[in-house]
């Protein structure tokens, strides 16, 4: 039935942002508040699937014993964590937003203020979904998002292709009711096959409902 159509499923989602650590008291983030992951891990469980959550700091309100719930905080740990369940998912849904750098030093005491300027160094974060893409077995699922703020068609399909997404969900900062903390958001789904689906601006909810309804029109769905 329609109710228990991902029975069976392993289901792996990343959620929410991630914090770089600057100090013992800073770090960079993100607004991500774990509301659009949060809503495609209760769509999966309410049908079926056990899904397993890795989440970056969040402040909502979780029933986590419904899940497998991991919680990390940086990046590195995001992808440490996630690595270790991927080689047993069936579908990977990458909703957290993750961030691309993080400081180059974790200093060991609060940095102190001074009268000269201060320049912080950034490196490089590990891709988690490019990493995991590379290791994606035949018959696994691959779901992306793409956050963009410009050229948005262009970058959330170079994204499919370059992370081996067999699917990506693109919302953009420019469309009204769509993103970050909003209990709303408005999406555009690509398929690998180059078909696409627009919503209209609705509940997280019912946004998590279609993307699982598009993950069953993918190619490789059994
Ligand atoms: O949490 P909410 O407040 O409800 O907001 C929801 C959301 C806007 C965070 C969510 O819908 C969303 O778009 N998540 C992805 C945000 C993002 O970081 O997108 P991106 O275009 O920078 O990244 C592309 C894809 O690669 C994403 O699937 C991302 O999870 C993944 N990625 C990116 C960088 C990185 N180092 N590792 C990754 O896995």
């Amino acid at each position: 039935s329609k109710e228990q159509d991902f029975k069976g499923k392993k289901v792996l989602i990343t959620m929410g942002p991630t914090q770089e650590a600057l100090d013992p008291v800073r770090f960079i983030s993100n607004h991500s508040s774990g509301k659009m992951g949060l809503a495609l891990a209760n769509a999966f469980h309410s049908r079926g699937a056990e899904v397993y959550v890795v989440s970056g700091p969040i402040t909502l309100d979780v029933d986590k014993s419904k899940f497998n719930w991991t919680d990390v905080q940086s990046a590195k740990e995001m992808y440490s964590a996630s690595n270790k369940l991927h080689g047993l998912m069936d579908i990977c849904v990458f909703a957290a937003a993750v961030a691309d750098y993080a400081p180059a030093q974790i200093a060991s005491e609060k940095i102190k203020k001074s009268d000269a300027e201060l320049t912080i160094e950034l490196v490089k974060n590990v891709d988690i979904a490019l990493e995991l893409g590379k290791q994606k077995r035949p018959g696994q699922l691959h779901i992306g998002f793409a956050l963009e703020t410009e050229n948005e068609k262009e970058n959330a399909n170079a994204k499919l292709d370059k992370k081996n997404f067999d699917l990506i969900v693109l919302n953009s900062m420019k469309e009204k009711g769509a993103g970050f903390q909003l209990d709303t958001n408005r999406v555009h789904i690509f398929q690998k096959d180059g078909k696409s689906i627009s919503s209209e601006v609705a509940n997280k909810s019912k946004i998590a409902a279609l993307i699982l309804d598009q993950i069953k029109l993918a190619p490789v769905w059994v």
